[in-house]
């Protein structure tokens, strides 16, 4: 490795929460993940999800400011972070439809990818979301996706960030990417 000066090369990543719940603990987990990041991670949480219309191949996604800016964003970074709720043993709606936008551009391609999901007991949205990332040609950072206890445990971002074992799972993640990467 060449000598830059100290500076570590910045990792920047971003991140899409599939729930729209305003006390959404998937956002928590995102927002809780960029309290602690060291200083090298520049983490973009996402906004554009609930603005995507409904997918629909007869639409030019090109002329769609929400699906462009989102593949944007994606383009643009280092890392995607994915952290979707499981709804009846799927993943959700909005995350889905998010995904499904993306498939026809090249957003996805080679882009190394972490699921985070905040139940453990939520298998089937990990495996499904797993097999369409796959499918969309994601690098899946396989030992960096993690499933934390957080459903039922009363915690917000800074409660997570805060957990001395939540914390030092979610810096291990964190490490894990700057390895693979
Ligand atoms: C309609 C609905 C269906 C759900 N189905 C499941 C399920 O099949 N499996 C599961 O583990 N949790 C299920 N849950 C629980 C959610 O995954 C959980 O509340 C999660 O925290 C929601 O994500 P959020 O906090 O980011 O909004 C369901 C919740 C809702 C509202």
């Amino acid at each position: 490795m060449g000598y830059n000066g100290g500076m570590q090369t910045p990792i920047t990543v971003f991140a899409i929460a599939g729930s729209l719940r305003a006390a959404s603990l998937n956002l928590a987990l995102l927002r809780a993940i960029t309290q602690l990041a060291p200083a090298e991670f520049t983490i973009r949480i996402d906004t554009g999800l609930g603005h995507l219309p409904l997918f629909n191949p007869d639409l030019d996604a090109d002329s769609l400011p929400a699906v462009t800016a989102m593949r944007d964003a994606i383009l643009a970074a280092d890392v995607l972070m994915l952290a979707s709720p499981e709804y009846a043993h799927g993943v959700s709606g909005p995350m889905k439809n998010a995904l499904d936008w993306m498939v026809s551009n090249t957003s996805f391609i080679d882009k190394p990818l972490v699921l985070l999901n905040t139940s453990p007991r939520a298998t089937h949205a990990q495996a499904a979301l797993r097999e369409t990332v796959l499918t969309m040609s994601a690098r899946l950072i396989d030992d960096a996706c993690i499933s934390l206890p957080l459903l039922g445990s009363g915690l917000d971002a800074e409660g997570i960030a805060a957990h001395p074992g939540l914390r030092q799972d979610l810096l291990t993640m964190l490490q894990r990417i700057k390895l693979f990467l």
